[in-house]
């Protein structure tokens, strides 16, 4: 015989939403650390009661799918195989690893499924009732796009570390999730396993976020660190990176600040729920720095790092991914290899820091099953209706390029002449651009009167990127001057 719903006399619960609620947002309410849903809830006005049915604090299992099987993939069902009563405890309820789906069944895998699990068949997911969650784990915007819409459509809430489909369609795939009442969680799409986007979407939300500035992509900063170690050049240490398993065959989006861009992306809507795209902001990534300019930077007193920074200044974001130079003693100068670090200021809490392993496979698998938990056990269902993300009216517009200020590191290969460097100075100072210092090592004397070519290193007080721009015309003209013509910022602090 069904068991009657009991009434039970609640010692500790919380009503969430009860009254006047939108309509994403379900009913629920905790009782004995037990998440209830809508249908295992009944309020009596007043009594503080919860009428709880036989199921409703069910052990029953819950079928999950793994939509992409590859590195970070197999990492999450590693995790949840080996440790399925520790997530189990966590999540409330047993997970069951029902279907994982691959594009080529012939691959070798570095983890066992149990029988009939493995395929290649999406729609078979996306027509399985029994999944509930499901992981998307395929990397890229197409086919990734429509894959987490049709999961979405059927009936799945999904964890995701794509941070590339949430950078360009995160707007369409959020607005779907709350039509439909589901529900994304992506902490993995950012900085791998460190939890920055549950700091910043909720153990901050106090708080205005006054500045973020980040190292984003291990890639580059393993790549900067061995340059900087090593000696080497960009390329050896890309092709050490690549034999490491630091950097994929293709490392373009990585090295071109694309990686760090995307990140900045959603890391800045969801700190001030603004939406910027790509082509909002300055990009530069790592290749085509020389090991040269480290070493000046280095005799200056400075390291240089790949650095994701958006900020607010006087109502305003500036946002930009570009090699910069950090103070040698500065917390963010002392990450190396391929780690990440986020530095996050709030008006409240001032200045916080979070640095860990940023990608691989089993730190982004934590994040993906840490995701997979707080899907299961609710919370997601009540934190993602509420992240500040694509938001209808940003609060923020963006501060124009132009007027993004900063100090500058400046390196001219000039011709060994006189008069070349009070050229230098009158441009720069036209364009009021003023001088901190000047490195020019003495160059050898060029045999048969031929000019030798040295290197000028010019250190800027603060200016903006608009009267560098002009000044930079200005030298370009000067037939002295030959390239390369470097410019990299200089962090504040
Ligand atoms: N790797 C990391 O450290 C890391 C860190 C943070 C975030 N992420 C993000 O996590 C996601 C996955 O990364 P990953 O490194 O695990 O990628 P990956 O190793 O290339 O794995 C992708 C998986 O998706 C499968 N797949 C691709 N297209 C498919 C399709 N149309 N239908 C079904 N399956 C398909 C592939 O099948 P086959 O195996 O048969 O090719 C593979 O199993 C990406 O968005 C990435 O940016 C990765």
């Amino acid at each position: 015989m069904a068991r009657q719903p009991d009434l039970v006399r609640a010692s500790a619960f919380m009503w969430v939403g009860l009254t006047g609620r939108p309509p994403e947002l379900p009913i629920a309410a905790v009782f004995d650390n037990k998440w209830l849903s809508e249908s295992a809830v009944v309020r009596r006005a007043g009594l503080g009661y919860l009428r709880v049915s036989g199921n409703s604090m069910s052990s029953e299992p819950v079928q999950v799918a793994i939509v992409g099987m590859g590195t970070v993939g197999t990492g999450v069902a590693r995790v949840l195989l080996r440790e399925p009563e520790r997530i189990a405890r966590r999540a409330g309820r047993p997970i069951v690893l029902r279907r994982a789906v691959v594009r080529d069944l012939h691959k070798a895998r570095e983890v066992e499924l149990p029988p009939g699990v493995l395929s290649t068949d999406v729609q078979a997911v996306i027509a399985d009732r029994q999944v509930q969650v499901a992981v998307h784990l395929v990397g890229g915007v197409q086919p990734a796009r429509e894959i987490m819409l049709a999961l979405l459509e059927s009936g799945k809430d999904v964890v995701t570390a794509n941070k590339a489909l949430l950078c360009e369609c995160g707007d369409e795939l959020f607005a779907a999730a709350r039509r439909l009442g589901r529900t994304i969680a992506f902490e993995a799409a950012v900085a791998g396993g460190i939890p920055i986007i549950a700091t910043v979407g909720q153990c901050l939300a106090a708080n205005q976020i006054l500045s973020i500035s980040a190292i984003l992509n291990g890639t580059s900063n393993f790549i900067l660190t061995q340059m900087a170690r090593e000696n080497w050049s960009y390329q050896q240490a890309l092709a050490s990176a690549q034999s490491l398993g630091y950097a994929e065959a293709d490392p373009t989006l990585d090295i071109d600040g694309t990686d760090a861009a995307q990140k900045l992306v959603l890391l800045t809507q969801l700190a001030y729920g603004v939406k910027p795209t790509l082509a909002d902001f300055p990009r530069r990534g790592i290749d085509t720095l020389e090991l040269a300019d480290l070493k000046y930077a280095a005799e200056l007193g400075y390291a240089v790092k790949l650095l994701a920074v958006s900020r607010l200044v006087s109502g305003q974001l500036e946002m930009h991914v570009q090699p910069t130079l950090l103070r040698q003693h500065a917390p963010l100068a002392s990450i190396h290899g391929a780690f990440n670090a986020i530095a996050v200021v709030g008006d409240i809490v001032g200045e916080t820091w979070y640095s860990g392993p940023g990608a691989g496979q089993m730190p982004t698998a934590s994040a993906v099953v840490a995701d997979l938990i707080d899907t299961i056990s609710g919370r997601t269902r009540l934190t993602f209706p509420r992240l500040e993300i694509w938001r209808e009216s940003p609060p923020f517009t963006m501060q124009p390029r132009e007027k993004i200020s900063s100090r500058y590191y400046l390196r001219f290969n000039v011709e060994d002449r006189p008069h070349v460097l009070a050229d230098i100075a009158d441009i720069l100072g036209r364009n009021e651009i003023s001088i901190a210092s000047v490195i020019q090592h003495e160059a050898p004397e060029a045999a048969g009167g031929a000019r030798a070519l040295v290197p000028l290193v010019i250190m800027t007080h603060t200016t903006t990127a608009g009267n560098l721009q002009s000044a930079e015309r200005e030298l370009h003209a000067l037939t002295a001057l030959k390239p390369p013509h470097v410019r990299m910022p200089v962090a504040a602090g």
